[in-house]
């Protein structure tokens, strides 16, 4: 039955209808969904709704059903700060601390976006939207990451320019990159580097490619986002905001309104065809209609 929709000043990305968020979390049918919240049996942030087409975003809601919290299976967006000294690897043979230690209190297993070095520190984003996390590391869609780079030695101007059109590398030549001089010293020079692309250890590459070296990484940005406000060894969730930003980044939004647009064949009514019943009796064929007919379902 289709039910008028309503409309939401949550995010379009992350909303879903109370009744979705019910049955999603595997509790019991729409049906079942849409009962309980007529019964009043569903509170969102405290609050009774008796609504089950209300909008609710399952990331920052809390939902429960009959006093207990309703545990979504929704999807979850981290954003950690990472230290130098962790790896982005889920366990490590030689003991090593992974960046799972540092998000020991999220319950639902989310995957890194990508790979930080263990000596690099910044921005790494981990979720278990795998079709958002795959967009974000293929290069067709050039989502920028912002690089903080201490390097050990003075770079000319003509040395950032080669980082900006491109430096040869043992796969090939660099994408062109944004690069700003962001102070330097007698011995050093700090700048902001911006890539689209992630090949392994790409920016400390870069730079050896200068005759240089790396001393410190760390990734400010990826995107839209940024470390702002979060201090080391720390994580947060992303805000719906933000999620729709990386979708938008991603242009995954208008393949998502392009699925939602297509009807799905589940959705229609499946009709039973009857096969009209045989009035007459067929006249004998000699026995290959009989063989045919056996062919066809086995
Ligand atoms: N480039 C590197 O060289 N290392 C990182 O960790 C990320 C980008």
């Amino acid at each position: 039955m289709d039910r008028p929709i309503k409309k939401t000043t949550k995010s379009p990305i992350t909303s879903k209808t109370l009744e979705r968020v019910i049955s999603k979390a595997g509790l019991g049918s729409r049906t079942d969904a849409r009962r309980w919240v007529h019964d009043g049996r569903v509170k969102v942030n405290g609050r009774l709704v008796q609504d089950p087409d209300e909008w609710i975003d399952p990331i920052q809601d809390r939902i429960e059903l009959d006093g207990r919290r309703v545990k979504t299976l929704d999807k979850l967006y981290v954003l950690l700060y990472k230290p130098a000294g962790y790896i982005t690897s889920n366990g490590d043979p030689d003991g090593r601390p992974t960046v799972y230690d540092l998000i020991k209190d999220v319950t639902t297993f989310v995957g890194t976006v990508g790979r930080l070095d263990e000596d690099t520190s910044g921005l790494l984003l981990l979720t278990n939207d795998t079709m958002l996390a795959e967009a974000m590391t293929n290069p067709q869609f050039h989502v920028p990451k912002t690089y903080l780079v201490k390097c050990a030695t003075k770079l000319s101007d003509g040395e950032l320019d080669q980082l900006r059109s491109g430096v040869e590398l043992k796969d090939g030549i660099t994408k062109p990159a944004v690069v700003k001089r962001v102070r330097e010293n007698e011995s050093k020079t700090f700048i902001e580097l911006t890539i689209t692309q992630g090949r392994n250890r790409q920016v400390r590459r870069m730079i050896e490619a200068l005759e240089s070296k790396v001393l410190k990484l760390v990734r400010t940005k990826i995107g839209p986002i940024t470390l702002d406000g979060l201090e080391s060894g720390k994580w947060r969730h992303l805000n719906p905001g933000e999620v729709t930003k990386l979708y938008k980044l991603t242009k995954l939004d208008v393949k998502l309104e392009a699925q939602k647009s297509v009807p799905k064949q589940a959705e229609r009514p499946v009709k039973f065809e009857r096969k009209p019943t045989p009035t007459k009796r067929a006249p004998y064929s000699g026995g290959a209609d009989r063989r045919t007919t056996r062919r066809r379902h086995t």
